[in-house]
């Protein structure tokens, strides 16, 4: 029996991406998808995940609206890299029906964990909003889910954040939310920048994608993201940090991860939302995370094209 799962996302192009591949991969028993500020306002975000599960032929998976802020901080967006409506602009002609009026995400989470006790598996690939305002309604959570994937944070390579030199958006963009489930007593695996900017989805990649069903989505709604790249990395092309999230669920081979003590600043403007990994074991605490040491990248990635390409 597959173990359940709940994607927590802040549907961004790469958060498109994932939602694609972990449905077309067909080894993600998703219960729900859940919806958080972060990349774009949390309308957006509940716009873009129907219109990519329109795309996908599954609107029979639902959406559960969550957090439309942090818990302390002012919202900050992203559309230098997701473009104005959070995908960008690659499904404009898609129409949606009404939403249905579903629970609110934290309670739909806690429902879940309740229902599952043991068997299901929380992925995030936003700001993890939802998880700890569901962890302050409800902390027997933490016993009762299975485990939580995150992607997130920057470990070991200092000073190459996407945010703040030592800070990765998800985290930066609630740190106080990230601290409660680091400290929560969830098992944690945080798939950090350290390897998710080593997953590196080219032009040439997208190419083998041609006469499929997700080329056109593919190549428009990253187009934004690669010029951003191209900018910050002079690279055309886009790191692939919520897929190889997914990824890691459904192949945890793909990644090498190793337990210590992480924690999150949340005071300093230098670091906020830096995620502190205690290699040195300096301050004698239990190991809260795994974190990820390295990633066999040119293999998940064409894994993540191929899964792809055969859909119909
Ligand atoms: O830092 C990358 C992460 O922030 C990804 O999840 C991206 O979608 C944004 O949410
Ligand atoms: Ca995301």
């Amino acid at each position: 029996m597959m173990t359940k799962v709940i994607l927590d996302v802040d549907t961004g192009i790469d958060d498109a991406l994932a939602i694609i591949y972990g449905i077309e991969s067909k080894k993600v028993d998703l219960v729900g998808i859940t919806t958080v500020n972060g990349n774009v306002p949390l309308h957006m975000v509940n716009k873009n995940t129907r219109k990519v599960l329109q795309l996908i032929g599954r609107t029979d998976i639902q959406v559960y609206p969550g957090a439309d802020r942090p818990l302390l901080r002012e919202p900050e967006h992203e559309y230098r890299v997701h473009g104005t409506d959070g995908i960008g602009n690659a499904l404009d002609d898609v129409h949606l029906e009404e939403a249905e009026d579903n629970m609110f995400a934290p309670d739909f989470i806690i429902e879940q964990a309740k229902k599952y006790k043991g068997d299901l598996t929380v992925i995030l690939v936003g700001p993890v909003t939802n998880l700890a305002l569901a962890l302050r309604k409800e902390p027997k959570i933490a016993e009762w889910i299975k485990e939580v994937i995150i992607m997130g944070g920057l470990v070991s390579e200092a000073g190459k954040g996407n945010k703040l030199p030592n800070s990765e958006f998800n985290i930066f963009a609630d740190a106080e939310s990230a601290a409660i489930v680091f400290h929560s007593g969830l098992e944690v695996t945080l798939v950090s920048l350290d390897v998710t900017m080593k997953t590196f989805m080219n032009l040439e990649h997208i190419e083998k994608l041609k006469g499929t069903k997700y080329y056109d989505f593919v190549l428009n709604s990253t187009e934004v993201f690669r010029g951003f790249s191209q900018k910050r990395y002079k690279k055309n092309g886009c790191a692939l940090h919520d897929p190889l999230t997914v990824g890691y669920f459904i192949d945890p081979s793909y990644i090498k991860t190793e337990k210590y003590f992480v924690d999150v600043e949340t005071v300093s403007p230098l670091g906020y939302g830096q995620t502190i990994c205690d290699f040195r074991n300096i301050w004698e605490k239990e190991p809260n995370v795994n974190i990820c040491v390295d990633v066999d990248a040119e293999r998940f990635v064409n894994d993540f094209i191929e899964t792809l390409k055969q859909a119909k």
